[in-house]
């Protein structure tokens, strides 16, 4: 796959980004609901531009490699044959956390891919309780991750992570994840580290992510030279950054959300149909959940339409919250919980939750589309197990040191329940291609 320039986008230098966003978000648009996550737009900037040197340095040869991939597929029919039946039904996203002591699948010693600002050992996190928990669905065991088996089963296959800065924290914990099996080599990297690839050698697995705000087509508005934060969203167009690749994917990992807590013009095709937060008279204003929603319709239609992406399977991650405790992000709220809640302490009332529902929404339509399409949609469904996790965000330990006193509620460190996620999606892949069954 080769990455043109036409996927980047050519931004300022961060400091200026940042105090605008700043000042943005402060002045104009604090009053409105879920204050809490504009926060994004501002980490989001912070993770584009911090340094993020990936030092990759080989652990094993290639012999011992070979060694063990051949051991693969008798250990992956011990360990996941005797659970066909129950693993088959059960629902996977629903469940609770219990205690599994023995801690994280890697250390910050063990991966050397961790960015630093989900590092939060590395700035100071001192409580390691948070990492003592596996995730129990209601109707059986979810198998824990297997780096092995994971990447026996995406041997020769390419997997894209797409979206936000959320999404890309759900691709380095996989990276970590498989990276105690074999040291990637990092292939390609773009001028602001927003496209990358790694390229496990023994398996022939690509992971790759592709960096959009949106996944639609969107343009920040330009006003005496430099961006304004204003953003002008094609509702009907998806973001040409991803969906150009498209048809070289086996799987794509659809996430996204947290930009969208912005001043937006909405547009389909030439017309001005909306707007949120902009408070213009003859211009509608629209709730954050309309292009949210919509933006995932266009994304799905499209990948039914691409006639090339046939073999693709979609799995699309639903909406991982924020978590911060007495504030939003700018008035002193922060996460310093140590433990995750139980079910019953969650407010389903959250708009988060109201999100994800859409997303749903969305998601079950385009799946039952694709039936006639013959594309594959699957759901990796984080949300509801998340908002039991307070606890698993950097907080205060995320490393800046420009803005010290505001806390990251939104990322996940590494290690960290963000790892489950990973641990879904392997279960939901096997699922989906009938492995268990004996394939
Ligand atoms: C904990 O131990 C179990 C049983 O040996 C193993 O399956 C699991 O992968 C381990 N978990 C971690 C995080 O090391
Ligand atoms: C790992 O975390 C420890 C604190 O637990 C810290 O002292 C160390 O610098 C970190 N190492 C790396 C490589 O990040
Ligand atoms: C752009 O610059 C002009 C001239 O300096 C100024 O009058 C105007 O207010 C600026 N517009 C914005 C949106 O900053
Ligand atoms: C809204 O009205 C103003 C004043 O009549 C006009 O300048 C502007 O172009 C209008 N905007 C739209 C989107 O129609
Ligand atoms: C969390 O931070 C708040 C505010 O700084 C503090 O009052 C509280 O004691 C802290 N809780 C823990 C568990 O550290
Ligand atoms: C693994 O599965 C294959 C295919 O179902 C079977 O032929 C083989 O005997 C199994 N190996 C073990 C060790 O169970």
């Amino acid at each position: 796959m080769k990455f043109s320039n036409s996927m980047l986008f050519p931004e300022k230098n961060a400091p200026n980004h940042i105090k605008r966003e700043r000042s943005l978000n402060m002045g104009r648009l604090v009053p409105f609901i879920l204050t809490s996550l504009f926060i994004v737009s501002v980490f989001t900037f912070f993770l584009l531009y911090s340094p993020n040197p990936l030092l990759v340095i080989p652990k094993q040869s290639s012999d011992f490699v070979q060694q063990k991939q051949q051991e693969v597929p008798d250990q992956t029919n011990i360990t996941t044959k005797p659970q066909k039946e129950k693993v088959q039904k059960c629902d996977l996203f629903k469940g609770h956390w219990v205690p599994a002591l023995n801690g994280s699948f890697y250390t910050n010693s063990s991966c050397a891919t961790i960015p630093d600002s989900k590092n939060c050992f590395k700035n100071g996190r001192k409580d390691i309780d948070f990492l003592n928990w596996k995730w129990k669905p209601e109707k059986c065991e979810l198998p824990r991750f297997d780096s092995k088996t994971f990447l026996y089963f995406v041997r020769g296959k390419k997997m894209a992570f797409i979206g936000d800065s959320v999404a890309r924290n759900h691709m380095e914990s996989l990276l970590c994840l498989l990276s105690q099996e074999e040291t990637p080599k990092d292939v390609y990297k773009d001028s602001e580290d927003r496209f990358r690839k790694w390229y496990f050698h023994s398996y022939d697995f690509t992971l790759i992510i592709l960096w959009s705000k949106f996944l639609l087509a969107g343009e920040e508005r330009i006003t005496n030279g430099t961006g304004s934060s204003i953003f002008d969203l094609q509702l009907d167009k998806v973001d040409d950054s991803w969906a150009k690749d498209l048809p070289d994917f086996d799987y794509a990992i659809i996430s996204d959300g947290h930009w969208f807590f912005r001043v937006m013009y909405l547009h389909e095709g030439n017309k001005l149909v909306g707007c949120v937060y902009c408070h213009e008279p003859n211009v509608t204003d629209l709730n954050i959940d309309f292009p949210f929603r919509i933006a995932f319709r266009t994304a799905f239609k499209y990948i039914n339409s691409c006639r090339n992406c046939k073999k693709m399977v979609t799995l699309f991650r639903t909406f991982a919250p924020a978590h911060f405790d007495n504030g939003a992000w700018n008035t002193g709220g922060y996460c310093n919980r140590t433990a995750p809640v139980s079910e019953g302490e969650v407010d389903f009332g959250r708009f988060d939750w109201q999100l994800r529902n859409a997303q749903i929404e969305e998601f079950e339509k385009a799946k039952e589309e694709g039936k006639r399409t013959g594309h594959k949609f699957e759901l990796v469904d984080v949300t509801r197990a998340m908002l039991m996790r307070p606890d698993g965000h950097p907080g205060s330990h995320w490393g800046n040191q420009w803005m010290k006193g505001y806390n990251d509620c939104t990322h996940w460190c590494m290690p960290g329940p963000v790892d489950i996620w990973n641990e879904l999606m392997m279960e939901v892949m096997i699922r989906d291609s009938g492995f268990r069954s004996g394939l």
